[in-house]
C-alpha cells in the first residue's frame, strides 16, 4: 500500500467506523454485526499504527487512551449554563403560564422535555470536531473533563457539518447499566453507587479515562450554548438541528399549545417514567421561540422562559417485622430490614439493604418501627427514617450477634471496616456464596447450575469446595428432587465443558477479594496462565495497568495461601484449563519484540511503565514480571535492583531507556 492509498483507506474507515458508531450509539439501530465493526475497527488501528501521520484526533480510534490527569483544567462558560426554576404541582405550572402571557401575549407555544436525572455538561465543536467538554460547575466555571467525555459512545467526535457550535446536555447511566456495574462493585468488595447519578458523575469525575471508558454512560443534548451563526428561530428547530448533526437527542420531546395539555404531559410521564432505562425527576418546559425566549430574559438565577416540573418524591410508610442477616462470600454480614410490603415507585417492595450496623444505629432503626421507604435513584429500596411519632414502646433495639448467624465462630471487624465479618474460611455460607459465585454467568458459566441448584448440592454435602463440581457422578445427582436423567446429563456436561473456559473465567471465580471479571481479564492476558500467575509478587501484579495496590496485595496474599495452592493443584488434575486462550494482539514478525519475553524494572525518565509495557505488547512482545532463563530483554530504568542482577547472571540483554526509546521511534 502507498502513503496516499494509506492516507485514503484510513480516512475510508474512520468515516465508516463513524457512521456504525452513529448507528448503534445515537439510533439504537446497528446496520453492522458487532464482528465486522471490530474487524473493521482493528484495521483502523493497525492502519493508524503504521501511518500515525495520518491519525487525527477524531479518529473513531481516540475515545480511549489518553493518559490519566494530575487534575482537571478550569473552563468558563460564556454563556453561563443556568439552572431553572422549579414546579411541583398544576398549579404552579399554570402561574409560569400567566407569568409568560402577561410578558409576551398570549401566542406562547411550549415545548416539554424529560428532565433526565444526571449531570450537566457542555460539549464543544469547532469546525465540525468536538475539542472541548466540560461540567456545569458553578455555572459561569466549569471543568475541562473532554477525556471522560471522549468514551462517552454516543457523543459524536465529528458532526455532519463544519459548525462552530457549543451544545448542552445531560450525561446519565442507564438503569441496566447502573444495576450491573453495583452488581460488580459488591462482588468486588467495593462500596457500591447510591444512585445511577452519583454513578455517572462519579465516573466524570475520575483523572483516568479508562473508568469513564468502562462505565457505559450516555448523553442526551437539550440545548445550544454559544452559537454564533444560529440560524434558527424556535427551540424545537434547534433540537431538530442538533440530530441532523449527529447529536443524540432525547425522542419523548412534545410541543404543546396549551398549559393543560402540558400538565396532562408531566401527569403522563410521572407514571411512565418508571419504564424508562434512565432515570428522569421531572418535566422541563420551555417557550419554544427564541424570540420570545429573548424578550422574557431571566432573573438573577433563571431564565423566565423555562421552568422544571419535580416529580413528587415516592415515598411510603410502612412496617418493619424483622431485620435478616446474611453472610457474603466474603464473609460481610449484611442486615435486611424485612417489610410490610408496600407499593413504591411501580413495583412491591419488602426487603430493603440496611447495609451495615452503623446505618441502622445512625438511623436509629428498631424492630417494628414504622418506617419511611423510598427506592434511591428509583431503584433499590431504602429506609429514610423512622416515624418516630409512630413508636409505642414495644420496639426493640437491633443488636449485631457477636457470632457468625451461619456457622457461629466470633464475628470481627478487620481493620476499621464498618462491615462485621465471619473470617472462618469454612463457614458454609461463604462457602456456598463462593460456589455460586464460581458457575455464575462472568465466571465459569456453568448452564443449569443456578443458585438453587448449588443450595441443594451443598445441603446434600455433595459438594463443598469448586473442586467438588468436578467430582460429581450421575449417582450422586440422580437421587436428588427435580433432577431427572436428562437434566443430570446435561448438568455434567456443562460442568466438563467448563473445564476448557479461558484463564480469565477461572481467575474470576475464585472470588479473589478486589479482582473483578475486567481485572481478571487484564491479568490472565497479561500472565498467561495460572503457574505465572502464582510464581508472581505483589509488584509485578502492581506493575499492571489498571490493577491497584489494594489489589496487588490481595492477589499476592491469595497466591501465598497452602489451601489456595492445594486447590490449583487439584484443579489441575481434574483436568481444568489454566491458560489465557483469548485474543493475543497481531504483530508483524520483523518487530523488534516479535514473540520476545521482555522484563522491565527500574525509573524510567521519558515513558511511564504502563506505556513501555502496552508499546512492547503491541509489538509483539510478552511482558512478564520476573527475570528467568525464558526472558529474552531486560528494559532496565535507573536504579533497577534484583532484576538486573539476575539478568547479568542469565546472560539476558539489557536495554536502557535510550536504547528502548531508539527501538520504539525506528
Ligand atoms: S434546560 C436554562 N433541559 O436540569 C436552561 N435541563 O435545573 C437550563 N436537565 O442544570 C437547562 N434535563 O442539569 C434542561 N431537558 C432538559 C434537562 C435539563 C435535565 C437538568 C440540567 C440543568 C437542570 C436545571
Amino acid at each position: 500500500m502507498t502513503r496516499d492509498e494509506a492516507k485514503q483507506r484510513i480516512q475510508a474507515l474512520q468515516d465508516e467506523l463513524h457512521q456504525y458508531n452513529y448507528e448503534y450509539h445515537v439510533l439504537d439501530n446497528p446496520t453492522v454485526s458487532d464482528d465486522y465493526y471490530d474487524k473493521t475497527f482493528r484495521e483502523l488501528i493497525n492502519l493508524e499504527d503504521e501511518y500515525p501521520e495520518f491519525q487525527t484526533a477524531d479518529s473513531p480510534t481516540q475515545r480511549v487512551g489518553a493518559e490519566p490527569l494530575d487534575q482537571f483544567v478550569k473552563v468558563d462558560h460564556n454563556v453561563p449554563m443556568l439552572s431553572l426554576g422549579n414546579a411541583f404541582n398544576a398549579q404552579e405550572l399554570r402561574d409560569f403560564d400567566r407569568r409568560v402571557k402577561e410578558r409576551v401575549g398570549d401566542q406562547v407555544r411550549y415545548v416539554c422535555e424529560l428532565k433526565i436525572d444526571g449531570l450537566a455538561v457542555s460539549l464543544l465543536y469547532e469546525n465540525g470536531q468536538f475539542v472541548r467538554g466540560a461540567t456545569r460547575g458553578d455555572g459561569k466555571t466549569g471543568e475541562d473533563i473532554t477525556q471522560n467525555l471522549k468514551t462517552v459512545k454516543s457523543i459524536p467526535l465529528k458532526i455532519r457539518e463544519e459548525e462552530t457550535i457549543e451544545v448542552r446536555g445531560e450525561v446519565f447511566m442507564p438503569k441496566r447499566s447502573f444495576l450491573a456495574l453495583n452488581e460488580a462493585r459488591e462482588s468486588n468488595s467495593e462500596e457500591p453507587f447510591a444512585n445511577p447519578r452519583n454513578a455517572a458523575a462519579g465516573s466524570l469525575r475520575q483523572l483516568d479515562p479508562k473508568i469513564a471508558a468502562r462505565r457505559n454512560l450516555d448523553i442526551f443534548l437539550y440545548s445550544v450554548g454559544e452559537w454564533e451563526a444560529a440560524t434558527t428561530a424556535s427551540h424545537s428547530e434547534r433540537l431538530k438541528y442538533m440530530k441532523e448533526l449527529g447529536f443524540k437527542t432525547n425522542p419523548e420531546t412534545e410541543t404543546f399549545e396549551s398549559i393543560e395539555d402540558v400538565i396532562q404531559f408531566t401527569e403522563d410521564w410521572t407514571v411512565k417514567r418508571h419504564e424508562l432505562d434512565y432515570e428522569i425527576d421531572g418535566i422541563v418546559i420551555k417557550v419554544d421561540s427564541i424570540d420570545l425566549q429573548e424578550r422574557l430574559g431571566f432573573t438573577a438565577k433563571s431564565p423566565r422562559w423555562a421552568i422544571a416540573y419535580k416529580f413528587p418524591a415516592e415515598e411510603a410508610v410502612t412496617t418493619l417485622h424483622d431485620i435478616e442477616l446474611s453472610v457474603g462470600r466474603t464473609g460481610a454480614v449484611t442486615p435486611t430490614a424485612i417489610l410490610e410490603p408496600v407499593q413504591v415507585a411501580g413495583t412491591t417492595v419488602q426487603r430493603a439493604s440496611l447495609h451495615n450496623e452503623d446505618l441502622i444505629i445512625e438511623k436509629d432503626i428498631r424492630l417494628h418501627d414504622t418506617v419511611i421507604i423510598k427506592k434511591a435513584g428509583d431503584i433499590i429500596p431504602e429506609v429514610v427514617r423512622v416515624v418516630t411519632d409512630e413508636r409505642t414502646g414495644n420496639e426493640q433495639v437491633f443488636r449485631m450477634p457477636e457470632n457468625c448467624p451461619e456457622c457461629g465462630e466470633p464475628l470481627e471487624q478487620p481493620g476499621g471496616e464498618v462491615a462485621w465479618r465471619c473470617v472462618n474460611p469454612n463457614c458454609p455460607a461463604q462457602l456456598k456464596e463462593g460456589l455460586i459465585h464460581f458457575v455464575s454467568r462472568n465466571a465459569m458459566n456453568i448452564d443449569g447450575l443456578g443458585e438453587k441448584v448449588i443450595e441443594q448440592l451443598f445441603d446434600h454435602e455433595l459438594i463443598q469446595t469448586i473442586a467438588d463440581l468436578y467430582k460429581l457422578t450421575p449417582d450422586d445427582l440422580l437421587p436428588l428432587e427435580r433432577m431427572g436423567q436428562k437434566s443430570v446429563d446435561n448438568l455434567l456436561k456443562a460442568i466438563e465443558t467448563s473445564k476448557d473456559n479461558s484463564l480469565e473465567r477461572l481467575l474470576f471465580g475464585l472470588g479473589i477479594r478486589f479482582v473483578g471479571s475486567k481485572a481478571a481479564d487484564t491479568l490472565a492476558a497479561q500472565f498467561g496462565t495460572m503457574d505465572a500467575l502464582m510464581e508472581a509478587d505483589k509488584d509485578d501484579f502492581e506493575a499492571v495497568p489498571d490493577i491497584g495496590d489494594k489489589m496487588a496485595a490481595s492477589i499476592a496474599t491469595y497466591f501465598e495461601q497452602d489451601q489456595v495452592k492445594q486447590l490449583i493443584d487439584e484443579l489441575k488434575s481434574l483436568g481444568l484449563n489454566m491458560t489465557y486462550l483469548g485474543e493475543i494482539v497481531e504483530a508483524s514478525e520483523d518487530s523488534p519484540f516479535y514473540d520476545k519475553t521482555v522484563v522491565i524494572t527500574g525509573k524510567f525518565t521519558d515513558m511511564n511503565r504502563q506505556d513501555i509495557k502496552a508499546q512492547i505488547e503491541a509489538l509483539g512482545g510478552q511482558v512478564t514480571g520476573s527475570v528467568s532463563k525464558k526472558t529474552d530483554i531486560l528494559i532496565a530504568g535507573d536504579d533497577a535492583g534484583s532484576k538486573y542482577d539476575k539478568a547479568v547472571d542469565l546472560n539476558v540483554s539489557i536495554w536502557d531507556e535510550a536504547q528502548l526509546l531508539e527501538t520504539l521511534e525506528a
